[in-house]
């Protein structure tokens, strides 16, 4: 196997920690270490006690148990932790595909959506966000693109870059088009917290017996240095994972399992005064857009804490972002890193004042820029 570099990796991994203002990510305000345990009400002398004993392989009873109390069907069996999401993914990609599989990945995306499933060697078959339709998913297009050698759909609503998701009945159409195949249905999660206007979306494993569903502290918890994440799935398909986790990471540290059973108990204090703040960015960030229409073309998110403008006029926004962290200042992501080079990722679930500032740098850098 062998995997492409990460583009959106490796802008960040040059300029995240020299930012001036940053607004470019898609998870929420980080909290600090004293903020998680004032909220989990987790003492120094909870801290001491633990031992650093190896861990369990599955995740620590507790932890499994309080996940699939919160978004699974109650059953801790279908539970493993990870070290983050994206570890949770890559492991299940690594069991459940095989070269030659095809599999419907969502496009633009998260390059572990895509280029992982392609790097294992599988036929990956794009299933379009069109912006000129709001990014709306096709739904009618997965008929033509599901066929007997779909072994996976891959899909994660809210989506990450766009912003967009889809509703409950959406959610039956792709469980039905998947099972007529006797495909997983691998459902990232990551944001599903995130949603202004409507509930979150149950978790696919408590709908459909081949549905796996993947969770984060990294991007509604505002925790992603704390590296916790989790898979919820036929239980089948975790005992291989952990096979492949034994040649890996082995299991999450006992540390992060011990403040992540706090934060699992204390969720709404985490998610809630985060969710609130991005329901207000939401609104800047569409006000902004709104007045410059010569210049942008936004279609509002309706989930997640990030849009993906287009730029309107500019063929490829790389030497344009580029411009605007060497000489404004501000960090966005360029819309090549997820396949949409007209665009820019912006990330609006950070500080309120950061993010006006960013726009309005934003703003008058795009207006000096030459277009096309
Ligand atoms: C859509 C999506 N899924 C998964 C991940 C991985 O997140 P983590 O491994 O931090 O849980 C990310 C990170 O940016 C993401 O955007």
């Amino acid at each position: 196997m062998r995997l492409p570099s990460a583009p959106l990796e490796d802008w960040l991994r040059d300029y995240y920690f020299t930012a001036e203002i940053d607004i470019s990510a898609s998870g929420v305000q980080s909290y600090s270490m004293g903020e998680v345990r004032a909220i989990t009400g987790t003492g120094h002398d909870e801290i001491d006690a633990l031992v650093f004993d190896d861990g369990y392989s599955l995740g620590t009873p507790a932890v499994r148990a309080e996940i699939a109390r919160r978004y699974g069907d109650g059953d801790p069996g279908k539970v493993m932790t990870s070290c983050g999401s994206g570890e949770a993914i890559s492991l299940v990609m690594m069991s459940l595909l095989r070269p030659g599989d095809e599999v419907i990945v969502v496009a633009p995306g998260y390059h572990l959506l895509v280029d992982y499933v392609t790097a294992l060697g599988c036929t990956a078959r794009e299933w379009r966000l069109d912006a000129a339709q709001g990014f709306r998913p096709p739904l009618d297009d997965l008929a033509g693109l599901v066929n007997e050698r779909t072994r996976a759909i891959v899909v994660n609503f809210p989506q990450n870059p766009t912003g967009v998701t889809v509703g409950e009945d959406d959610m039956r159409v792709l469980i039905e088009q998947a099972r007529q195949v006797g495909a997983y249905l691998l459902w990232d999660a990551a944001f599903a917290e995130l949603t202004y206007d409507r509930a979150p979306l149950p978790d696919i494993s408590t709908r459909y017996e081949r549905g796996i569903g993947f969770g984060t502290f990294s991007k509604a918890f505002g925790l992603p240095g704390l590296r916790f994440g989790w898979v919820i799935g036929p239980a089948e398909v975790l005992e291989d994972c952990m096979r492949i986790k034994d040649y890996t990471t082995l299991h999450v540290s006992p540390l992060i399992e011990l403040l992540a059973l706090g934060v699992l108990r204390h969720a709404g204090a985490f998610v809630e005064p985060r969710l609130k703040q991005a329901g207000v960015n939401r609104e800047i960030v569409k006000d902004w857009a709104a007045s410059i229409p010569e210049l942008v073309a936004l279609t509002p998110p309706d989930g997640g804490v990030s849009a993906f403008p287009r730029l309107l006029g500019v063929a490829d926004t790389g030497d344009f972002c580029e411009e605007l962290f060497q000489r404004h200042g501000v960090l966005v992501i360029p819309g090549s890193c997820f396949g949409g080079p007209g665009h820019i990722r912006l990330g609006f679930g950070g500080d309120t004042d950061e993010l006006v500032t960013g726009l309005e740098r934003l703003t008058t850098a795009l207006t000096a820029w030459p277009r096309a």
